[in-house]
């Protein structure tokens, strides 16, 4: 019998529980072993739940039982689950998380502990949901030099978008939708302003080049400054308005990495990405480019991805996974404010005007206050908005 114990009975824990228990055959087919909840740590009861006999709130009961051999942490931000977490891997336990905030922050450090005390840290569900990912960046694709990996991170704000372009809801009604189907975090404004995305593109980058890259060191923009103008200017472009997270390896070497709402042309297989549903775009020097696309937020996706971790360290109790990253590396990132890229502009300008400083545009079709830019850098645009030019949005195009 294995025995976990799980942190934290939200959306995503309570989800862990609930997958264990529906899968219960099929994941006993897997490990050869029962995989038992021995203990759920919460700071609230839960007296109507039929795992209420579980509910501890001390987690020196856990640490201290050698019984469990698998804690699941799903408290989410860094502060007691950062703490649990170095102490579960310090006392001889295997940790699994969905927590990206966690592996963004502090992935070196926890992966660091878990080899010094021969367990596993693994954080499939971290990014994208219930979507397989990370594993097969890093075993499956491990024959090749990642190139790019760009995608659709963050459930809620694809579910706002959306639902704002297809379905014309505002923007307060969807978010709250989004909170009641639990696909938000706790504090939305992580979705909203693109840090959620950008700690996944940060694990993403970190695994893929094989570099710690902090949160703070990206540039990172969400969908809070999008208006119904610019969704009408992605609908006469032709495109589809995305908050995607980027990176990829420039000529030089170095890595760009960033976060933005994006124009994605139609005939890109990420522009007909809907609703809560993720999709992360991989190019590698000998595959090409693949895509993995599923459902990247909610209770049961989210589980799915955490339960198959805790498979993994049941099977493999006594064998490290070799996952991880070395230390931060900041001359490796470019500096994003110097990427040319195309953008589409909103302004008030006068053709005339919009002319002498951009030379030659394409205006967006029945629009004279929307143009698509010849590519340029973030730090042009800055400048001219410093002069006083009129730029009312200005929107990557990814091409
Ligand atoms: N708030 C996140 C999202 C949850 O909406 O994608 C999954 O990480």
């Amino acid at each position: 019998m294995a025995n976990i114990a799980i942190l934290g009975f939200g959306t995503v824990g309570s989800g862990v529980a609930e997958v264990l228990d529906m899968n219960q055959a099929e994941i006993r087919r897997r490990t050869e072993e029962p995989v038992a909840v021995k203990y759920i740590l919460d700071t609230r009861e839960f007296p109507d739940s039929p795992y209420a006999h579980l509910v501890i709130h001390d987690f020196s009961v856990i640490e201290q039982d050698p019984e469990v051999s698998v804690v699941v942490e799903c408290i989410g931000g860094c502060g007691v689950a950062l703490d649990f977490t170095s102490r579960a891997l310090k006392a001889g336990k295997h940790v699994v998380t969905s927590n990206k905030a966690l592996v963004a922050a502090h992935g070196l450090e926890l992966l660091e502990l878990a080899r010094q005390n021969n367990r596993n840290f693994l954080f499939e569900a971290s990014v994208g949901g219930g979507i397989p990912l990370l594993r097969p960046l890093s075993f499956c694709l491990a024959g090749n030099r990642i190139e790019e990996i760009c995608g659709i991170l963050n459930g809620t704000t694809n579910y706002i978008l959306t639902k704002m372009i297809h379905e014309n809801r505002n923007f307060d009604d969807m978010l709250r939708r989004a909170q009641e189907k639990g696909y938000a975090e706790a504090d939305p404004t992580a979705d909203v302003e693109g840090l959620d995305a950008c700690r996944k593109i940060c694990i993403l980058a970190a695994l893929a080049f094989g570099r710690h890259v902090y949160p703070e060191q990206v540039y990172t923009c969400g969908i809070s400054g999008i208006t119904t103008e610019d969704v009408a200017c992605a609908e006469a472009a032709g495109m589809a308005l995305k908050l995607l997270g980027r990176t990829f390896r420039q000529e030089d070497g170095r890595f760009v990495i960033y976060v933005s709402p994006h124009l994605v042309l139609s005939d890109r297989p990420l522009a007909s990405v809907d609703g809560v549903f993720n999709a992360v775009l991989i190019r590698g020097n000998a595959v090409g480019e693949v895509m993995f696309y599923g459902r990247g937020a909610g209770k049961l996706p989210t589980a799915s991805a955490v339960v198959g971790d805790v498979v993994d360290c049941v099977l493999h109790n006594d064998k490290r996974r070799s996952l991880g990253w070395g230390e931060s590396r900041p001359a490796d990132l470019a500096d994003f404010s110097q990427v040319p890229l195309r953008w589409m502009i909103r302004t008030r300008a006068a053709s005339g005007a919009v002319g002498a400083v951009f030379g030659q545009v394409e205006y967006l079709p029945g629009r004279k206050d929307a143009f698509l830019t010849a590519p340029m850098t973030k730090a042009a645009l800055d400048g001219l908005r410093e002069k006083g030019f009129s730029l009312l949005s200005a929107i990557p195009v990814l091409s």
